[in-house]
């Protein structure tokens, strides 16, 4: 069994949990957080016998292999670069880092060390993610020739206060923290990660002003500043010709309270992931068609980035997100908020 400890017992932290267990080759042995109430409920609930108050003591225990590392995102890097350089094996939860600078320092100390390292994308294996996936590997959208990605929430900043919406916690706000699944998974299901330009123009409208407040967020210390954005947009075009629009926000006097998806327009067919559906204009009929029931094999049929984790570091399948595609999407997110602060586009 894989020796594995938690670094952050907040709200996303039961997923290391449940990804072990669903793994059956790796068990959590360890948990550390600075909040002692929450590390010893986390502890408690789960069955975690080993508990550390500082996240440095966990990445120096011997008994450990490896590390989930899910804590507010100005520490992402530094813990992973501390765990990879303790010999550990990393998943680090999303976003990868606060800058591009950082998360290549993660990739250098993940080459040196020769360990397992990977981002956790979890969307990435939803079903729909997967097939459509599968069906671009086959060519059966023709040319992708521009992807849409967006998430638009009317109230769904993080709890106010919190470490989200600082920027020196978090380094971003709503395109850091869920415009990088939406914009991980165009990238991913079109298969193209090669940026040659990217526009943004991001925005701080509501939570500035104590709106826009949703239900997520654990974590101390309160009273942290609003300085982050709560509405971002991009456009981003690869080097293949095609490009991405992405529209983000947390808050927005929006009918729908969240709407999300990721779609993809080929010459040969277009599709969504949410559900994973294709459409094909028929020639004959005039009209579109929709595939909705996709009977295609799932590549990770377990739908768990813990479980591919784990058997990457077994050598039984390959990761599904590897540091180059983790690091092409923070150099797009570092664009979109430099274009926004220049007022230019920004060419990589
Ligand atoms: N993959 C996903 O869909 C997903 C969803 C939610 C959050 N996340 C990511 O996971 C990370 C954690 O998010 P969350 O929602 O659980 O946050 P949270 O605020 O609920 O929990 C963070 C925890 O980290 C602890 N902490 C803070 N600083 C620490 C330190 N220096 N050392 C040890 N512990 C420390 C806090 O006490 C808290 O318990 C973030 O990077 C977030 O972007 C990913």
């Amino acid at each position: 069994m894989l020796k594995f400890g938690i670094i952050g017992a907040g709200m996303i932290a039961p997923s290391g949990v449940e990804g072990a267990a669903k793994s059956g080759i790796a068990e959590v042995v360890a948990v550390a957080d600075i909040h002692p109430g929450r590390l010893s409920a986390f502890a408690a609930k789960h069955g975690i016998k080993k508990t550390y108050p500082k996240a440095e003591d966990l990445i120096h225990d011997k008994g450990i292999d490896a590390v989930y590392i899910a804590v507010p995102n100005a520490y992402h890097a530094p813990y992973a670069v501390a765990a990879l350089e303790s010999g550990k094996h990393v998943i680090l939860d999303k976003p990868f880092a606060t800058s591009y600078a950082e998360a290549s320092r993660v990739v250098e100390a993940a080459r040196k060390s020769g360990k397992v390292f990977t981002v956790g994308m979890n969307q990435r294996f939803v079903e729909g993610a997967q097939k459509i996936r599968t069906l671009a590997e086959r060519g059966y959208f023709g040319e992708i020739y521009r992807m849409r990605a967006f998430w638009r929430r009317r109230r769904g900043a993080p709890r106010l206060g919190t470490w989200f919406g600082s920027r020196k916690l978090s380094g971003g706000g709503c395109f850091l923290d869920i415009g990088v699944h939406m914009l991980d998974l165009a990238l991913y299901t079109a298969g193209d990660f090669d940026a040659e330009s990217v526009s943004g123009a991001v925005y701080t409208k509501f939570g500035n002003r104590g709106l826009g407040e949703g239900s997520w967020g654990a974590s101390d210390p309160e009273g942290m500043p609003f300085d982050v954005d709560d509405c971002a947009l991009a456009l981003i075009r690869m080097k293949s010709g095609a490009s991405v629009q992405v529209e983000i926000s947390w808050a927005a006097h929006q009918k729908d309270g969240d709407n999300h998806n990721v779609e993809i327009f080929g010459t040969e067919a277009d599709a969504q992931l949410y559900p994973g559906e294709v459409y094909r204009f028929d020639r004959d009929l005039g009209t579109n068609v929709e595939a909705g029931d996709l009977r295609l094999p799932l590549k990770y049929p377990h739908a768990n980035r813990f479980v591919n984790f784990f058997r990457a570091i077994l050598g039984e399948e390959e990761l599904c997100v590897t540091h180059e595609q983790a690091l092409k999407v923070q150099r797009i997110i570092d664009a979109v908020y430099e274009s926004s602060a220049t007022r230019h586009e920004i060419r990589l």
